[in-house]
């Protein structure tokens, strides 16, 4: 029953025109001889293309070739098969989609109607953050066990009464040691959930000077990893930074423990502060592995770690991005670079304090 004034219901296809517009979703129709009838702006946008009509009309192995399709081996898929694979599965299947050539991996789940009436609908949903989380989710629970392990069976040894005077000390040595571990993985995973929930910084303005925190800090890890040389070179008249002081700690923590824990027990790790124009530099040079140039960015990503090192040495893969989101809310700048000579270097600078302000 149609009121005056409320003018003609819209068709069934308008609605559903609309809605393939304002959705995130990747929504792909393929017509009887498998070429693409129509895809939405967020399928175009997955699969690399700017508008959906260059694609309109073309095969399923040119919609999908600037995408490389893989599966979660890393194995190329055919597009034809794909889709198959994706209608047989309750839910879909997860594809992981590189577009534009040489960005990360994005991950879609796939799913596909069966034919109906000659035509398939593919419905493309970007999962890429569910697949990071779970990734993230699995390289905790491997870094928390070893020190949960070393607590838990350390404080249970240490009951033990008659225990010789040198083993009480070791396990006493190794529950502090990994409780720190704990902790310090801990407050790094507190500052990126407080940058993930809002971008403000909210951190402390204060007057820093390098040379009186540097040196405390070295001697820390120097006790954190026993046999191992650290250097230190700071001059005593470095200009005043502006930071906040818990933070920088963290910062200066995380690229000596990476240094530390990346790099061979007999190589000897750097730790150079300097005046640069109105900045202080604080870098940190090992003879470790190193990493591409190109890999550098991807470093201080939350959640990545260089395939080279999963399984040689354990971490979250969080520590450089919360301590790049740290140095860039006090005004500051961090890189990552190889080092002459085989190893890395992972510097920062701090802005040098206002002296009208000071
Ligand atoms: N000194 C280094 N030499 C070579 N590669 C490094 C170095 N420091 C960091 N990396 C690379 O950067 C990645 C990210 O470092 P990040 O500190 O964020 O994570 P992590 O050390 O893996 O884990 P955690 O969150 O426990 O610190 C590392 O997994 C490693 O691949
Ligand atoms: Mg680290």
């Amino acid at each position: 029953m149609s009121q005056a004034g409320q003018g003609p219901r819209p068709s069934a296809d308008a609605v559903l025109g609309s809605l393939a517009a304002l959705t995130d979703d990747g929504i792909l129709t393929i017509g009887p001889r498998g070429r693409a009838l129509d895809l939405n702006r967020a399928a175009a946008a997955m699969l690399g293309w700017r508008r959906a009509g260059s694609v309109r009309g073309r095969s399923l192995e040119h919609v999908f070739a600037r995408a490389k399709p893989r599966d979660e081996a890393g194995r190329p898929l055919a597009p034809p098969e794909m889709l198959e694979r994706a209608g047989a599965v309750h839910r879909g299947i997860r594809v992981g989609l590189t577009s534009p050539p040489g960005t990360a991996t994005r991950w879609v789940r796939v799913s596909s109607t069966s034919r109906q009436r000659g035509v398939t609908v593919v419905l493309m949903r970007d999962i890429t953050p569910l697949v990071a989380t779970e990734a993230f989710v699995g390289a905790l629970s491997h870094e928390l066990r070893t020190p949960v392990t070393t607590i838990l069976g350390g404080t249970k040894v240490l009951r033990h009464r008659d225990l010789p005077a040198e083993v009480r000390r070791e396990l006493y040595a190794d529950i502090e040691a990994e409780s720190e571990r704990l902790y310090r993985l801990v407050e790094d995973m507190m500052v990126l959930a407080r940058f993930e929930r809002n971008h403000l910084t909210g951190l402390a303005d204060e007057p820093l000077l390098l040379q009186r925190i540097l040196p405390g800090l070295v001697a820390s890890e120097k006790v954190r990893w026993p046999g191992r040389q650290f250097s230190l070179d700071v001059p005593a008249d470095l200009i005043t930074v502006r930071g906040e002081h818990t933070s920088v700690e963290q910062v200066v923590r995380n690229l000596l423990g990476n240094a530390a824990k990346y790099s061979p027990v007999e190589s000897g790790i750097e730790v150079l502060a300097e005046r640069d124009h109105d900045d202080v530099t604080v870098r940190v040079l090992d003879r470790g592995p190193g990493f591409a140039p190109e890999e550098a960015e991807r470093l201080f990503e939350p959640y990545y770690r260089s395939p080279e090192v999963v399984g040689v040495a354990i971490g979250a893969g969080i520590g450089l991005s919360v301590s790049r989101r740290l140095v860039e809310a006090m005004g500051g700048r961090i890189w990552a670079r190889p080092r002459e000579g085989g190893g890395s270097e992972f510097g920062f600078a701090l802005r040098a304090l206002d002296e009208d302000e000071g």
